[in-house]
């Protein structure tokens, strides 16, 4: 099974993509940008530096070469081996961040995602949290790779709206949880809404 974790910065994802991923033992835990040599090289272009430094369609050129790197390296080898794959973010943060917050290029997401990557998760959880909060989390971490956060607030919001939309729009794929709560409980929630889908 192949399970992604999305939501705005500093609602959780890397915290329960990591408690889900003690719960199963035989699970890849990997992340993006980044997630294979390569990728991780694309990753310090794109979270460091100026805020302005690229465009939204630069940026999904460069988000894109490193998810396929991602994928050939990491992700499918894993998923051939049997293994659960589970991915703190993965193709719908370029649908919403490159997608929905700088004008309309969700077409030529897709178009590309087509293209070039042509897999969905079998489940994504998006968490959805108070992106004020979250913000005052993300920026705590001081991680040094916060050009998305330096793009403020507004942005944060248009991206939660932007996620609960993709949720709506593919409610077989993904589920939604209010990260408002403390760590633990999120995880149990995610996963008993895993042994539901399991189940199914
Ligand atoms: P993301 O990967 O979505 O950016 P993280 O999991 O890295 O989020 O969490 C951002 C920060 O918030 C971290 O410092 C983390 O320890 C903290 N955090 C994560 N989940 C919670 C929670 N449920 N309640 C309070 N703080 C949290
Ligand atoms: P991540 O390390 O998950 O950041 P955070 O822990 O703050 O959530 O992701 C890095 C940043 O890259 C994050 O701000 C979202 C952004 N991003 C995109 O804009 N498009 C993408 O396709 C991906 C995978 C990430």
């Amino acid at each position: 099974m192949f399970i992604t974790f999305e939501g705005i910065d500093g609602s959780g994802k890397s915290t329960q993509a990591r408690l889900l991923a003690d719960r199963l033992p035989e699970a890849l835990l990997t992340r993006e940008p980044g997630g294979s040599p390569g990728a991780e090289e694309i990753r310090r272009l794109l979270l460091t530096g100026d805020p302005g430094r690229w465009s939204a369609e630069t940026e999904i050129l460069l988000f894109t070469a490193a998810r396929r790197d991602h994928l050939e390296k990491t992700i499918q080898p894993a998923l051939e081996a049997g293994r659960t794959v589970i991915c703190d973010r993965f193709a719908d943060s370029t649908r919403i961040y490159q997608g929905a917050t700088r004008g309309d290029l969700r077409a030529r997401v897709d178009r590309l995602h087509a293209l070039m990557i042509g897999r969905e998760p079998d489940l994504t959880f998006v968490i959805d949290m108070d992106p004020a909060v979250a913000l005052d989390r993300g920026l705590a971490r001081a991680s040094g790779e916060d050009r998305f956060e330096a793009f403020g607030l507004g942005f944060q919001e248009t991206l939660r709206h932007g996620f609960l939309q993709l949720a709506r729009d593919t409610p077989g794929r993904c589920v939604v949880i209010d990260g408002n709560r403390d760590a633990q409980a999120v995880a149990e929630e995610i996963a008993a809404q895993l042994a539901t889908r399991e189940g199914a």
